[in-house]
Formats: C-alpha cells, sequence, structure tokens
C-alpha cells in the first residue's frame, strides 16, 4: 500500500527526497541554543497586577511564554498525551480511515502542511480535530481509542478556560477591559492538532513544521516533557523552547497581533525533528468566530496612533492563510493599511 503518512510502523532508513529543503532553507540545528529566559508565568500568583505585568513584557518582547500553576487538572493533561500516543499508534489502515488533505474537512489525519500546496514536505502527521461546539463536533471525532472522545472533550474544555482567562489577562495587559478580546472574538471557535513527529533519518535537512505563526487568536500547546522540538525566532535568531514541566506555552496568534495594533508578537516559530524518538505535541487553537471583525483596538489609536492593519473578518483571513504556503511571509502584512 502506497501509505500517505509517516506513522505507518515502518520506520525510515532514509529521508525521501521530497521532504529536502534546499540547502539556504536548512534548520542548522547546531547552530540553535536554548532560550535560557523564556517567560514562565505562575497564573496562581495572588497580585493580578503583576501577572498583567508578566504578561505584558512576555507578549511585546516575546510573543510566546510558559504558563505554570494554569488550572488544568495533571490529569486531563496526562490522560490527553497518553491517548494521542495510542491514537498514533494504532494500525496505520485503521488511522487513514480518517485521511483527507482537504483543510475544510472538520475532523482528518494528515501529513506535512498543506499537500496539495506545498513543494516540499515536512516529517509530521497530524490530526486536526474541530472541537467547539462540543455537541457539534465530538461525534465525528475517533472513535478509536475507546476512551478518546471522552478524554479529549475534558481536555478541551479545561484548555478553553485557561484561554478565555489568558485572553482577559491580555486585554488588561493592553490597558482595555478585560473582556474586550472576548467581546470582539466574539464565539470563537477551537481547534485542535495532534502532532506527531516520527524519529527522521536526517533532522539536519528538513522540519516538522517550518517556521510560520499560527493564523488564530491564541494558542495553547502541550509539548512532550522528554523530547524537546519547538523553536521561536527571538531578535532574528532561532531558539529551542525547552519544555517545563506541567506547563503550556502559549504564543500569541495573528488575531491578537492585529487587534494590538502590533504591540504584541504573532511569533515565528517551527518544529524540529530528532533521529532518535518520536515527538508529540497538542495544539489548541482559539479562533475568532468566522464573521467576527479584527481591527486594531479603538483604545490603542486613540492617542493617534496610526491603525498598522484594516479591518479584515477572520473568515477573510483564514482563507488566505491556507490558500498560501506555510514557509511565505507573514500572512498579516497583506492586511497592512498603506502608510
Ligand atoms: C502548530 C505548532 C509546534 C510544535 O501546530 O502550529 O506550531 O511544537 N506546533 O508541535
Ligand atoms: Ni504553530
Amino acid at each position: 500500500m502506497d501509505t500517505k503518512v509517516l506513522s505507518s510502523g515502518v520506520p525510515f532508513s532514509n529521508l525521501p527526497e521530497n521532504y529536502v529543503r534546499p540547502e539556504s532553507e536548512r534548520p542548522r540545528l547546531s547552530e540553535v541554543s536554548d532560550c535560557e529566559d523564556v517567560p514562565i508565568i505562575d497564573l496562581s500568583h495572588e497580585d493580578r497586577s503583576q501577572t498583567v505585568k508578566q504578561i505584558f513584557y512576555a507578549c511585546k518582547y516575546y510573543g510566546f511564554f510558559q504558563v505554570i500553576n494554569h488550572g488544568v487538572p495533571t490529569e486531563a493533561v496526562e490522560k490527553m498525551k497518553l491517548v494521542a500516543h495510542e491514537f498514533f499508534g494504532l494500525p496505520v489502515e485503521e488511522k487513514m480511515k480518517l485521511y483527507s488533505d482537504d483543510p475544510s474537512k472538520t475532523v482528518r489525519l494528515s501529513t506535512s502542511f498543506n499537500v496539495k500546496k506545498e513543494t516540499v514536505h515536512n516529517w509530521r502527521d497530524y490530526l486536526r480535530l474541530h472541537c467547539y461546539p462540543l455537541d457539534k463536533y465530538e461525534p465525528e471525532w475517533p472513535s478509536n481509542p475507546s476512551s478518546f472522545k471522552e478524554i479529549v472533550r475534558n481536555y478541551c474544555i479545561e484548555v478553553r478556560g485557561l484561554g478565555y482567562r489568558l485572553e482577559e489577562l491580555i486585554s488588561e495587559s493592553l490597558g482595555l477591559e478585560k473582556d474586550y478580546a472576548k467581546k470582539v472574538l466574539g464565539e470563537q471557535g477551537q481547534h485542535m492538532a495532534v502532532n506527531y513527529y516520527p524519529p527522521c533519518p536526517e533532522p539536519e535537512l528538513t522540519y516538522g513544521l517550518p517556521g510560520h505563526t499560527d493564523p488564530n487568536a491564541l494558542t495553547i500547546l502541550l509539548q512532550d516533557l522528554q523530547v524537546s522540538g519547538l523553536q521561536v525566532l527571538k531578535d532574528s535568531k532561532w531558539v529551542a523552547v525547552k519544555p517545563h514541566p506541567n506547563a503550556f506555552v502559549i504564543n500569541i496568534g495573528d488575531q491578537l497581533q492585529a487587534l494590538s495594533n502590533g504591540i504584541y508578537r504573532s511569533v515565528w516559530h517551527r518544529a524540529v525533528v530528532n533521529a532518535d524518538k518520536p515527538r508529540l505535541s497538542v495544539a489548541s487553537f482559539l479562533c475568532p468566530s468566522d464573521d467576527a471583525l479584527i481591527s486594531p483596538a479603538k483604545g490603542l489609536t486613540e492617542d493617534g496612533s496610526a491603525a498598522v492593519y484594516r479591518g479584515f473578518t477572520y473568515a477573510e483571513y483564514y482563507k488566505t492563510f491556507w490558500s498560501r504556503n506555510l514557509d511565505q511571509e507573514h500572512c498579516l502584512e497583506l492586511f497592512k493599511n498603506q502608510e
């Protein structure tokens, strides 16, 4: 059988040619150092104004941070990781029932990023699920492993709660009303990408995911504690984000960059692969409702600062994002006002 996914159970001894990046685009892994000062924000801190300050600093200068004591129960997280591993360990025939390369599908197993649009592939398989409203989407989710639906449902609810809390802190940190982001983003969608990066015979030549920014509002990433692979662009250099125990990595998406009038960064990030161990990550994306009108917050332009971006609906943005390849310029550049 011509398997489309990488996680077929048969290891690869060489990297197929259509995964090899041209010399100038390779990850240069030996030049990447660990990010020693990733902001780690303790969400159980009593002094809220202190937390808001930390959020401001992290979003403005990094575009990403890790949160600890975030309120998502450890059990929900551990079960999520286990069931994700179990899913990717299923026989390939079973998984292929869910295969699709059509990004508009609400449940699909796929590989790389956007196989129909890209010329070089990425060393990743992923299960992508729409998650909200739960009652609408859960029936479509995989029923094998048998505990999948229940575990993922619970995880989704917990993570959504965390996302809302963060959106409040982020709004406050911009000097806006606490519920500003929530109001503007409307009835937010929630998507999940369960990413599986199999061991790769030539990690220097390819990516799990090449550099990109996330098109949504906020991303809550659970990464494998044992196997790192996430890197972010900081001061024009790629740095590795070492997994912190019991933490989530949060990154600002394009929509919060637009809403903040560019004060906050939707950070460039990428996933690299390794030769020894599979790596798993679970990305939860909070997305504005399709008809949400995104524009720089009024409170941020009242002082005469120009609005950097024009208003657009999320539906318009999302369509533009998926019509392109990942490693192009920042999608938000296409939505800038003329200077
Ligand atoms: C993503 C992503 C990073 C990772 O799914 O958008 O950036 O470490 N994932 O898997
Ligand atoms: Ni991403």
